[in-house]
């Protein structure tokens, strides 16, 4: 997990960090399920990154009006419908 999140370091290390792993896990384990998961054509599927200094990246929208902290393209595409929660999360 470590490789490829990062929460912060010291004092100011994320307070959500624990609750977001849980959560990023139960959604990936749904989200890699998906009936035929694929890019979206075009830019939209594209991850549009511009590189900073320290190894950090600046996300730019899929139409480059605009850029921000998080990735804000690389959208996916699937088949049917999400399937429902089968048993209670707990
Ligand atoms: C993928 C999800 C998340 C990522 C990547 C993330 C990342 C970060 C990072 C890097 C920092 C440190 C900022 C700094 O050094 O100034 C931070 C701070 C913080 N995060 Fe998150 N975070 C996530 C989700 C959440 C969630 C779900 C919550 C709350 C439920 C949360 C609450 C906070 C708070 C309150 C701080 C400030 C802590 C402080 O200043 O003492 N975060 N987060």
């Amino acid at each position: 997990m470590e490789s490829y999140i990062h929460y912060g370091v010291g004092p100011h290390t994320c307070l959500g960090g624990e609750a977001s792993k849980v959560a990023l896990t139960a959604m990936l384990r749904v989200v890699g399920r998906l009936d035929n998961l694929r890019r979206a054509p075009g830019p939209q599927g594209e991850l549009k990154k511009i590189p900073r200094p320290h190894g950090f990246y600046s996300y730019m929208r899929e139409d480059d009006t605009s850029f921000f902290a998080f990735p804000m393209s690389w959208k996916v595409h699937y088949d049917g419908e999400i399937p429902q929660c089968s048993q209670p999360v707990s």
